[in-house]
C-alpha cells in the first residue's frame, strides 16, 4: 500500500480536486475491485454472490482494499453498487451470473412511484454506512476513501426497466407521457441520493462521486430536464451541508461539460470519447478534470499502454486539475500486469508535467 506523504499537504486527489499543485499525477481507476482480480473473485466465491459481497461490511471493505494492495493508487472507492438505493427502496435487486442487475418488482405504474420514499441510510442501508466506517478505519489515513451513487435519471432507468436495457423504451416512454410521475421519481430519488451521499460522509468518505452512466441517451431538452436539473440538485444541496468534493461523470457527456461544470461540482468525470486538452481549455479553470483512458488500451502492451498514459498526459498539459482515471471501468477479462503498467506509466511520467 502507498505510504502516507508528507511532503505536502493533504493528499493528491484532494489536493488535484481542489487545482492545488501536487508532485505527480494522482490515479485511481473506475472498477479498480472487481472480476479482473482472482483475489476478488476469490472472495465472491466466498461470499455466495456480489449481492452477498455488498451487505457484508468485512467482506466489502476486503475486496475494496485489494486493489490497493497491488497497486500505487492514490484512492479507495468504496465496494458497493449504484443500485443499493432502488433494492432499499424494495424493488428486489438480484444479479443473475453473467446478466447484470435484475429487479423482482420494477416500476410499472404512476401509483408505484407516489408509493416511494427515500430509504434512511442508517436503517436500509446500514451496510453500506458500516462498510464506509471500516474501509475508512482500515485505510488509516493512507489514501482518501471516494464514496459514490448513481443519478437520479441512471437508477430511474433501473427501476422502471426492470434492468440494463439497450433502448429505454420504458423509461423514455415515462419522461414523454407522463412528465409528472417521471419528475415525481426523480425527485424522490435525488432526495434519497443526497441523504445517501451526506450519510457516507458522516460514516467516512472524503470525496464524493456520482454516476450518471445514462444521461447522454435522451435528447437535448429531456437531458436537462430529466438529468442534469437533478444532478444540480444534489450538488447544491451537499455542497450546503458537507465540506467535500463532488466529482460528477457523464459517460458520453462530452457536449455537457459546461452544463455539468456550472452544477457547482468540483470535479468531471469524462470518457475516452472527449479530448482531455479540449475539455480543459472548456472547463478547466472551473473544475479538475478525471479520466480519460480508453479502458480497452489495457488489452495492449505494456509499451503501447505507456504510449496512451504518455498521449494523455501531454493532452493535458502542465499544472494540476487531473486525476488520471479510466474513460469508463475495468472489464473482467483485463490482466492485472497490464492494470499496472497503466499505473506504473502515471507515477513515472506525471511528475515532469507538475514541476
Ligand atoms: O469502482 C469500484 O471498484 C467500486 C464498485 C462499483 C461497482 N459498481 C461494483 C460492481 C461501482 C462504483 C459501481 C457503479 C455502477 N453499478 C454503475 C455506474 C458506473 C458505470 O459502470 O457506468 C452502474 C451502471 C452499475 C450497475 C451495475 N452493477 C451493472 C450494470 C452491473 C452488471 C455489469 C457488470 O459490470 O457486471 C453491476 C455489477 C457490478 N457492480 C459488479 C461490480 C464489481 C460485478 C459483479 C460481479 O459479478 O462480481
Amino acid at each position: 500500500m502507498p505510504e502516507p506523504e508528507h511532503h505536502q499537504e493533504g493528499h493528491r486527489l484532494m489536493r488535484a480536486l481542489a487545482r492545488r499543485s501536487v508532485d505527480r499525477t494522482p490515479v485511481w481507476l473506475m472498477r479498480q475491485a472487481g472480476r479482473y482480480l482472482p483475489e476478488y473473485r476469490a472472495t465472491r466465491a466466498r461470499a455466495g454472490s456480489f449481492l452477498a459481497l455488498c451487505t457484508t461490511p468485512e467482506l466489502a471493505c476486503e475486496v475494496a482494499l485489494q486493489p490497493l494492495r497491488r497497486f500505487r493508487l492514490d484512492a479507495a472507492i468504496l465496494f458497493s453498487d449504484i443500485l443499493t438505493i432502488p433494492h432499499a427502496m424494495g424493488l428486489g435487486l438480484h444479479f443473475a451470473d453473467g446478466e447484470g442487475p435484475r429487479f423482482e418488482r420494477p416500476l410499472r405504474s404512476a401509483s408505484e412511484i407516489t408509493r416511494l420514499s427515500p430509504p434512511d441510510p442508517e436503517e436500509e442501508l446500514r451496510y453500506v454506512m458500516d462498510a464506509v466506517r471500516l474501509l475508512r478505519a482500515e485505510l488509516g489515513g493512507r489514501v482518501p476513501l471516494i464514496g459514490f451513487a448513481g443519478s437520479p435519471w441512471t437508477l430511474a432507468t433501473y427501476m422502471v426497466e426492470g434492468g440494463s436495457s439497450l433502448h429505454f423504451a420504458r423509461a423514455k416512454g415515462l419522461l414523454y407521457e407522463e412528465p409528472r410521475a417521471a419528475h415525481r421519481l426523480l425527485a424522490v430519488l435525488a432526495d434519497s441520493v443526497r441523504s445517501y451521499l451526506r450519510a457516507q460522509v458522516e460514516a467516512g468518505a472524503e470525496a464524493l462521486l456520482i454516476f450518471d452512466t445514462w444521461g447522454t441517451v435522451l435528447a437535448p431538452h429531456e437531458y436537462r430536464t430529466f438529468s442534469l436539473a437533478y444532478l444540480e440538485r444534489i450538488v447544491r444541496g451537499l455542497k450546503a451541508e458537507v465540506d467535500t468534493p463532488v466529482i460528477l461523470f457523464g459517460r458520453g457527456g462530452g457536449q455537457w461539460l459546461h452544463e455539468l461544470a456550472a452544477t457547482g461540482c468540483d470535479g468531471l468525470g469524462i470518457d475516452w470519447t472527449v479530448d482531455l486538452g479540449s475539455a480543459r481549455r472548456e472547463v478547466g479553470d472551473q473544475v479538475a478534470l478525471q479520466g480519460n483512458l480508453d479502458p480497452c488500451v489495457l488489452y495492449a502492451s505494456p509499451a503501447t499502454i505507456r504510449e496512451h498514459v504518455r498521449r494523455l498526459l501531454e493532452a493535458y498539459g502542465p499544472g494540476p486539475g487531473h486525476v488520471f482515471n479510466l474513460g469508463h471501468g475495468l472489464q473482467p477479462g483485463m490482466d492485472p500486469e497490464r492494470v499496472a503498467a497503466a499505473v506504473d506509466a502515471v507515477h513515472e511520467l506525471s511528475p515532469r508535467f507538475h514541476e
